[in-house]
């Protein structure tokens, strides 16, 4: 069984099926959280569920360093095996990478089609058949590490909207991304 830590930034709908997907610690048990915005709505939808937060506001750090640092010393309180970034919006210096560590994170389209921010909305406007959802390793480069899973989500039918499209891509997030961490042999 392993223990995981979960990082985010805003909404928190990921965290919130990792944590209800945790059935007694049979397959994985979430440790903690930390976020790094003080405001974001994943913070009560944790709590809520009884997975106290941390929270290492990046507005308060001058840099990316000295967030990296800082967010590196928080870890250090916890005992975890496994890092899971959901809707973690930060790009991390090389200092971050200097320690050795397991890294997940979860991206809305098939990698390595749509890096990077607002993938969604790119994947959206394309009308390519990359669109899905891509779980990886987390490297210092920005949604380059090895691919754990993919799982293409079809062509948009030609009517959808964009919040329709979302709305599919966040359903098949949640199911696969709690499923692909219970499954994990670290
Ligand atoms: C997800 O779409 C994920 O793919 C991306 O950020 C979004 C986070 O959504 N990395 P939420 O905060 O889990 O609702």
């Amino acid at each position: 069984m392993k223990k995981i830590i979960i990082l985010f930034s805003g909404n928190g709908t990921n965290l919130e099926k990792i944590i209800d997907s945790d059935h007694n610690h049979v397959d994985y048990e979430v440790v903690g959280a930390i976020a790094s915005n003080s405001v974001c709505k994943g913070i009560k939808r944790a709590e809520d569920r009884g997975v106290p937060v941390s929270i290492v506001d990046s507005v308060q750090y001058k840099d990316r360093l000295s967030f990296d640092i800082a967010l590196s010393q928080k870890l250090q309180e916890y005992d975890y095996d496994l890092i899971v970034f959901a809707g973690f919006m930060r790009i991390l210096t090389q200092f971050f990478f200097t320690q050795e560590r397991k890294i997940v994170n979860i991206h809305p389209s098939v990698l390595p089609a749509f890096k990077g921010y607002k993938a969604l909305r790119r994947s959206f406007n394309s009308e390519t058949k990359d669109t899905g959802i891509s779980i990886h390793w987390v490297t210092k480069e920005l949604d380059e590490g090895k691919i754990i899973k993919t799982v293409p989500l079809g062509k948009l039918t030609k009517d959808e909207t964009y919040d329709e499209f979302k709305e599919r891509i966040q359903q098949l997030e949640h199911k696969t991304y709690p499923e692909v961490i219970a499954n994990l042999i670290l």
